[in-house]
């Protein structure tokens, strides 16, 4: 060796990366490959900035010392990639740029050579973009060229890793299942790939590697896992995708603390590695019931407090109308899944700085949750103020502020409807009060494990039961199975207000797996055609086993800061479903409609817009892909 830092990034035509070059490397001859990011000019010097994936370096173009490659540096655009040889310099200690990893140094260029040109991009290459969303989608590949981009990239790489080698250590198998599967019940609508040798059957995308991992056990494997794509026909969401990423796992001869157990100290030690924050474990456990009661909601942002005070027993035989009769709905009679009325409220702290037209918004959210309404008590130093104080008693009063912890300058909300209106109302306004009222405080990690939840519930759409988690979710006790009462061996690993993952330990007896689907309404005839695969595994010794999944997509997006699981998706679909980069979904040939035995009997959707990008032309400031056609997002259910 001659004492050279050599580097992993070597190739026949560059010696180095760009952005890993650093002081210790003054004094080496380079040849870089990369993207022109900037290009400037100082008193007759000209200056690029290279880019490439592992970040930005500096390139000086003197007129004396090169004078042929200063002068084809003149016509270098954004973007073009080309290739540089020269030499590392260390900076004068004037010019240092301690902002930039690289800025110690810069390149003093002997050759450049154009690779390819560059058309002019449609938005700036840079982490801070104004650009439409549909636009950086529609060229994503130069999205992704922005270091923010590449960072996440990078993050969801760092987070597979970690989770490889963790799942290694603990003796788990990664095993694949297929993508063209049987219909898997996980609460969505399924995608669908029409058989051309079964003409008139179709495959089902799975919504999750439920039953296979399953067998898995069954099959003797004991400790599976898979980073996994998953697929469900839903409504997409900022936090849901109709594709997204599961670390999915399956465990034999194991109860719920065993699962927990290899998920707390994998997800610790990424926050740790990853984000530099120590988290404690065991994480807390929750139960349902309580999560429900304290904060309306079984994924609760626990980084504030500001829980739920129940205040129903304060209303009996109230003046208030609005409050009385709910309370009078409150009582325990209410049939299956129509829960009876219920009165709870919070102090959010500080609140009572809100304007009118502030509070009159809020009005507004709890109706669109589906609560009938909001009442308000601005708390004073002498007294309170709200638009019912004179139908609510002194007494009344004093018992919410108490009930609610409220102090001078708080706000305290109340909704009164079925509890379940309520907890949903209340929910909303909690997290709206809490960003709103800069109560959420950066850089905490709030795990918290819900567990011991309701293993059916009452689907008023379908009216009737259905599981909570999916079916083969093991009853806290098999010989409970009435679906008023009967709770689920399952748990959600909850993180700031997201459900980050999801599992239960199995059925792994047949009876008692045939005992719940005949609980969901399954006839003995549904059972042997949909689940008989399942059923009869079970029959050949199956192995007490749990599992649970991971949503990865969720995890990274709150990894990363973001507000949405697009952000931290290299192609990621538009929230409408539609695809700018490439056009999918789009309509097929009838050649192979006919091969499909498919005919196509729905109007036809307006046509997406076309993706591919224009040729040459510069497409700044123009909108080539505003989508204006897309359908819209179907309405949340
Ligand atoms: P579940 O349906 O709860 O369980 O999914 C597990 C986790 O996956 C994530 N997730 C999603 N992320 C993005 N977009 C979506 N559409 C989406 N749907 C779910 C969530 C969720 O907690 N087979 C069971 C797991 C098991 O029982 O082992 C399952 O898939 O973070």
């Amino acid at each position: 060796m001659d004492g050279r830092v050599t580097s992993d990034f070597a190739t026949s035509m560059r010696t180095h990366a760009a952005g890993e070059l650093r002081a210790e490397h003054a004094g080496e001859a380079v040849a870089l490959c990369g993207w022109v990011a900037h290009r400037r000019d100082h008193g007759g010097v000209t200056f690029i900035d290279l880019r490439d994936r592992e970040g930005v370096v500096q390139v000086v173009f003197h007129p004396q010392e090169a004078s042929e490659a200063h002068a084809a540096a003149q016509h270098l655009g954004a973007e073009d990639v080309v290739r540089v040889t020269g030499q590392v310099r260390e900076r004068p200690p004037a010019m240092v740029n301690p902002n930039l990893a690289t800025g110690k140094i810069e390149v003093a260029a002997a050759t450049i050579e154009v690779l390819a040109g560059s058309d002019t991009p449609p938005f700036p290459i840079e982490d801070r973009t104004e650009a439409d969303e549909l636009l950086r989608l529609k060229y994503r590949y130069l999205d992704l060229r922005r270091p923010e981009m590449t960072k996440i990239l990078r993050l969801r790489h760092d987070m597979n890793r970690m989770i490889r080698e963790h799942m290694q250590r603990h003796g788990f198998v990664e095993v694949e299942t297929p993508l063209l599967t049987r219909s898997t019940p996980e609460g969505a609508r399924d995608f669908l790939v029409p058989s051309r040798a079964w003409q008139g059957s179709f495959y089902a995308l799975p919504q999750s590697p439920q039953q296979l991992k399953q067998l898995l056990m069954v099959a003797g494997q004991d400790r599976y896992y898979q980073i996994v794509r998953c697929l469900r026909d839903e409504n997409p969401r900022a936090d849901r995708g109709l594709e997204f990423t599961q670390l999915d796992v399956e465990m034999s001869f194991v109860d719920r603390e065993d699962v927990l157990a290899v998920i707390e100290p994998l997800y610790a030690e990424m926050v740790s590695e990853l984000q530099g924050v120590e988290v404690r474990v065991p994480f807390p456990r929750m139960t349902y019931d309580e999560m429900l009661a304290s904060y309306g909601s079984d994924k609760p942002d626990l980084r504030y407090g500001m829980e739920l005070a129940t205040l129903t027993d304060l209303f009996v035989g109230s003046a208030f109308n609005a409050f009385a009769k709910v309370v009078d709905d409150a009582t325990p009679s209410a049939p299956p899944g129509r829960p009876g009325g219920a009165i709870k409220g919070f102090a959010a702290t500080g609140g009572g700085r809100l304007s009118r037209k502030e509070l009159d918004g809020l009005v507004q959210v709890t109706k669109e949750r589906g609560a009938a309404g909001l009442v308000w008590i601005v708390v004073e130093a002498g007294g309170v103020r709200s638009p019912v104080e004179k139908f609510v008693s002194a007494g009344e009063i004093a018992g919410v502020l108490s009930a609610t912890g409220a102090a001078p300058g708080d706000l305290v909300l109340i909704v009164a409807d079925r509890a379940d209106r309520v907890d949903v109302a209340l929910d909303a306004l909690r997290r709206q009060m809490a960003a709103r009222l800069g109560l959420v405080p950066e850089g905490e990690w709030a795990f918290c494990w819900m567990v011991d939840p309701p293993l059916f519930e009452w689907s008023q759409e379908e009216g009737k039961w259905v599981s909570v988690h999916h079916p083969f979710t093991s009853p806290a006790d098999p010989e409970d199975l009435d679906p008023a009462t009967a709770r689920a061996k399952a748990y959600d690993l909850v993180l700031n207000g997201f459900e980050v993952g999801g599992g239960s330990i199995r059925i792994h007896r047949p009876e008692v797996q045939r005992r719940v689907f005949d609980v969901l309404g399954l006839t003995p005839g549904e059972i042997e055609e949909k689940f008989g695969h399942l059923i009869r595994a079970l029959r050949f010794g199956a192995p007490p086993h749990g599992g649970i999944a991971m949503g990865l997509d969720r995890f990274a997006m709150l990894m990363a800061g973001k507000e949405a699981i697009r952000d931290v998706t290299a192609f990621p679909k538009a929230q409408s479903g539609f695809d700018p980069l490439t056009g999918a979904p789009a309509p097929v040939s009838e050649e192979q409609l006919r091969e499909l035995g498919i005919r196509v009997v729905a109007p036809p959707v307006a046509a997406p817009p076309v993706a591919a990008p224009p040729v040459g032309a510069s497409p700044v400031g123009a909108s080539p892909v505003g989508a204006p056609s897309v359908p819209a997002p179907p309405k949340e259910g």
